[in-house]
C-alpha cells in the first residue's frame, strides 16, 4: 500500500480506547520504545521539544495509583466523596499496562501555547503508533494528576496535562 493510503488509515481507525477494554498482556518493550520514540518527531516552535514523558510500570504503575487515589481522596469534601471513583482510578492504572505522564515544560522563549500546542502534537504522535501497532491508548487529562509529586519531579516551569494510559487489545 502506498505511504498516502497507509497513513489515511492509521489516522481514520485512531480511537481512544479505555482501560476496561486492555486484555491485561504485556505490551513488547520495542513497541514501548518506538510509541516514546514517535512523540519526539512532533514539530516543535524553536526546537524547545518541551515534552517530558515518563513512563510507568509495574510497582511504580502501582504507587502512581495510590498517589493518585490519595490526591483524590484529600482533594475532596467528605460529602462528595465517591468510593466507586476512589476505586476506578486504581482499575484504570492496574489495568494498564504502561502509563505515561505527559509534563510540558515551559522554556520561557515561547507563548505556553505554543508549547501545549507542540506537546499534544507528541502525544498524537503516541496515538498514531499505538494505532499502527494495535494498541490501546488513551490521554486522560484528570485534574488530579496535577497535583501528583511522589511520583514525579513537576519543576516551577513545568506542569502535568495529564496520563496516558495504554494496553494490549484483543
Ligand atoms: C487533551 C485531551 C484530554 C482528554 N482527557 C480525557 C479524559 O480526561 N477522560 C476521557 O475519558 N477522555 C479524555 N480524552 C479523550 C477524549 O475523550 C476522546 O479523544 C474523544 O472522546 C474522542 O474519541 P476518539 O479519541 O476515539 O476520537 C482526552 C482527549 C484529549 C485530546
Amino acid at each position: 500500500m502506498e505511504n498516502a493510503k497507509i497513513l489515511k488509515k492509521i489516522i481514520e481507525a485512531r480511537r481512544s480506547i479505555f482501560p476496561k477494554d486492555y486484555s491485561g498482556k504485556e505490551i513488547p518493550e520495542n513497541i514501548i520504545d518506538e510509541i516514546l520514540k514517535s512523540a519526539a518527531f512532533a514539530p516543535n516552535h524553536k526546537r524547545t521539544k518541551p515534552w517530558r514523558l515518563k513512563t510507568f510500570k509495574g510497582e511504580e504503575k502501582q504507587k502512581l495509583g495510590l498517589e493518585l487515589q490519595s490526591i483524590y481522596k484529600n482533594s475532596t469534601a467528605e460529602v462528595q466523596f465517591l468510593q466507586k471513583k476512589y476505586d476506578d482510578i486504581g482499575f484504570k492504572i492496574s489495568k494498564a499496562n504502561v502509563v505515561v505522564s505527559i509534563v510540558v515544560h515551559f522554556s520561557r522563549l515561547l507563548p505556553e501555547w505554543e508549547e501545549i500546542a507542540a506537546v499534544s502534537m507528541a502525544v498524537q504522535n503516541m496515538y498514531l503508533t499505538c494505532t499502527a501497532n494495535n494498541i490501546g491508548c488513551y490521554w486522560s487529562s484528570a485534574k488530579i494528576a496535577e497535583q501528583l509529586k511522589d511520583s514525579l519531579t513537576i519543576e516551577d516551569n513545568q506542569k502535568c496535562l495529564g496520563l496516558f494510559y495504554m494496553g494490549m487489545i484483543d
